[in-house]
């Protein structure tokens, strides 16, 4: 007997592709299952202009396997010198839906980031005008900030600030992973929105630290204590709008993985769907995947639901791909820790 549910096409409003061989190997992963995703910048060198993510995007369509439809929804890094006219021009063009923030220093590829919030205000001013979204990594760098709490400090000292400062600027929290972050989204009366990954309602800190080091399950914002993984969960699989999915699929090989200074980052692309089914079923909500996968994030974006569909079919569980290969070597796929019961059907 299997059970099926049928939803319309998803999205991924965070996703890395990365270039060159690996984007080849992960853009299928994705495209497979998912219409459309926000593609970070953070590439070296970083997406800053338009020309830039222009041609960024005319390699991930080159990229495309043919017969598979997929839009990439382009977005530019943000830095102390991004030129406001340039910006808004790749907006209204169509080009970009979405400007990344990365505080300086936060993350993989972030050197560029922004170190004095004060020199972007003028853009972010100009954003709020135009009605391009930010999207945010929020963590702060301070070295005297533990890991742990930077997400926090980083709603408080920086991210309040700003959106105080530019009150018309439509605002996403990136792979949020505290209670903190939920109960901010919650608080705002409206322009703030979040994405929360497959893998945060999954792993705790303990995923990664007890019983041997797992570099698989490093990424960034670290995972957080048990509770907030939980408050999490309750965002994601309880209906609130304000509340949708963004992978942050963010592969890199093993070897850059199993390292002595390893790199962030969980490869969730192929799998994430069916450990979502599982994740939203588990809590009773099954019925409310679609609006986290499918409707709340475009709704933000306001942009339409995909037309098409997907069907997701409930069988005996099996056990996950481990890895996928590239030219550059391969990547590990996320484990969950526990077989998946749910598929995708091609
Ligand atoms: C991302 C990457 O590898 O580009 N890593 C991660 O752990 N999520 C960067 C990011 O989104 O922080
Ligand atoms: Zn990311």
């Amino acid at each position: 007997m299997s059970t099926t549910i049928r939803l319309p096409r998803p999205d991924d409003w965070h996703l890395h592709l990365r270039d060159g061989a690996m984007m080849r190997a992960v853009l299928p992963e994705t495209a497979r299952d998912f219409a459309r995703a926000i593609i970070m910048p953070n590439l070296v060198p970083p997406v800053v202009t338009g020309a830039q993510a222009a041609a960024y995007r005319d390699r991930i369509l080159e990229a495309l396997p043919a017969g598979m439809v997929f839009e990439p929804l382009m977005t530019l890094y943000l830095t102390e010198d991004t030129d406001p006219d340039d910006l808004a021009a790749a907006h209204a063009s169509g080009l970009i839906t979405a400007v990344k923030l990365y505080p300086a220093g936060a993350t993989t590829n972030s050197a560029s980031g922004v170190r004095d919030f004060a020199k972007v205000r003028p853009v972010l001013d100009r954003m709020a005008e135009i009605g391009c979204p930010l999207c945010v990594h929020g963590e702060v760098t301070d070295p005297d900030v533990d890991i742990f709490d930077r997400e926090a400090v980083f709603i408080d000292r920086v991210l309040d600030p700003i959106r105080r400062a530019t009150p018309g600027l439509r605002v996403v929290m990136e792979h949020i992973t505290t209670a903190d972050g939920v109960a901010y989204v919650q608080s705002a009366e409206s322009g703030l929105g979040a994405t929360i990954t497959t893998h945060h309602l999954i792993i705790n800190r303990n995923h990664i630290l007890v019983d041997g080091i797992k570099p698989h399950y490093y990424c960034l914002p670290v995972a957080k204590r048990e509770d907030h993984r939980l408050a999490l969960r309750k965002a994601a699989t309880g209906g609130d709008a304000r509340f949708f999915l963004g992978t942050d699929s963010a592969p890199h090989t093993d070897s850059n993985k199993l390292s002595a200074c390893g790199c962030a980052g969980c490869f969730t692309a192929p799998n994430s769907l069916p450990i979502l089914a599982q994740v939203f079923e588990e809590d009773g909500a099954l019925d409310r995947l679609e609006g986290f996968v499918a409707r709340h994030g475009a709704a933000f974006y306001g942009l339409p639901v995909n037309s098409g569909s997907i069907t997701l079919s409930k069988s005996d569980p099996t056990p996950t791909p481990t890895h996928i290969n590239t030219d550059d070597g391969p990547v590990t796929v996320f484990d969950p820790g526990f077989d998946l019961s749910w598929r995708v059907v091609r």
